[in-house]
């Protein structure tokens, strides 16, 4: 894609010079960023640089103590989780992001509890979306593969028809077959409209399937740029991605 179609896509969050922490120094300073709709944006950066710091401040888990986070044209700074899941933002943090002793259909409830309407066929329609959880409604959802469940923790998040959806790793843990067949899950839920922005920790393969990418270091924005450049800047690699596979 080119880096006027990018651009030419409508901004569904705007993070505006953010700096957040918990309670001591803080661990982002001014960081800014934007996801575009049915894009998807990556932000990569050596461990600890503050990128799961960064998704907590965007979705409310952590105060915010400078700077504007913007969803749509709302302005949702230091909104609470629950507030901002209503102003169409959906967080799906790394771990506890399903309740195994439900169901998957149940879960699917549980993510859609504010739907006024519909609820029934929005879990059709996830189900058509996520053909692996079609087959496996009935399962609880302790019971699925890591992979599974990951796809569970996304269709839950998009039980409330977000606009922007952020993504803590995804695929951490999971075997390189099931790291492909849920990146495609995530290119499927793009192309419906979504805005993801994707932390992972394998650089290579966010950079690989995102539109741009942002590179954090020591929790601060380093650099950004369309993804294809950054994961063939040689700089870049050597210094902030790293020679992964
Ligand atoms: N709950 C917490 N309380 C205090 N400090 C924390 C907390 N969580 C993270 N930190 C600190 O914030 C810094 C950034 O951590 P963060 O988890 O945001 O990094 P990250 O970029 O997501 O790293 P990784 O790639 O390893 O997941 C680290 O120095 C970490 O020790
Ligand atoms: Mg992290």
């Amino acid at each position: 894609m080119s880096e006027a179609t990018y651009t030419e896509a409508p901004v569904v969050l705007d993070v505006r010079g953010v700096t957040a922490g918990y309670g001591g120094e803080p661990i982002i300073e001014n960081v800014s960023l934007q996801v575009r709709k049915g894009m998807i944006t990556a932000i990569v950066g050596p461990n600890g640089a503050g990128k799961s710091t960064l998704l907590k401040a965007i979705s409310g888990v952590i105060k915010i103590s400078s700077g504007q986070v913007m969803v749509l044209d709302h302005d949702c700074t230091n909104l609470a989780p629950e507030k901002l899941v209503r102003r169409k933002l959906a967080y799906v943090p790394q771990v506890a992001n399903t309740f195994p002793d439900l169901t998957v259909r149940e879960n699917l409830e549980m993510g859609g509890y504010t739907r006024r309407s519909g609820l029934t066929q929005r879990i059709d329609e996830l189900c058509e979306l996520f053909p692996d959880l079609k087959a496996s409604r009935r399962r609880k959802a302790g019971a699925l593969s890591g992979g599974q469940r990951s796809m569970l923790a996304m269709a839950r998040g998009l039980m409330l028809d977000p606009e922007v959806m952020l993504l803590d790793e995804p695929s951490a843990g999971l075997s390189p077959i099931f790291q492909s067949a849920l990146w495609e899950q995530i290119e499927k839920v793009a192309s419906t409209g979504v805005g993801i922005c994707v932390v992972e920790q394998n650089t290579r393969r966010s950079l690989r399937h995102a539109q741009w990418g942002y590179v954090l270091v020591l929790g601060k924005n380093r650099l950004d740029g369309p993804a294809s450049k950054l994961l063939h800047d040689e700089e870049v690699i050597d210094l902030y991605v790293g020679r992964m596979s």
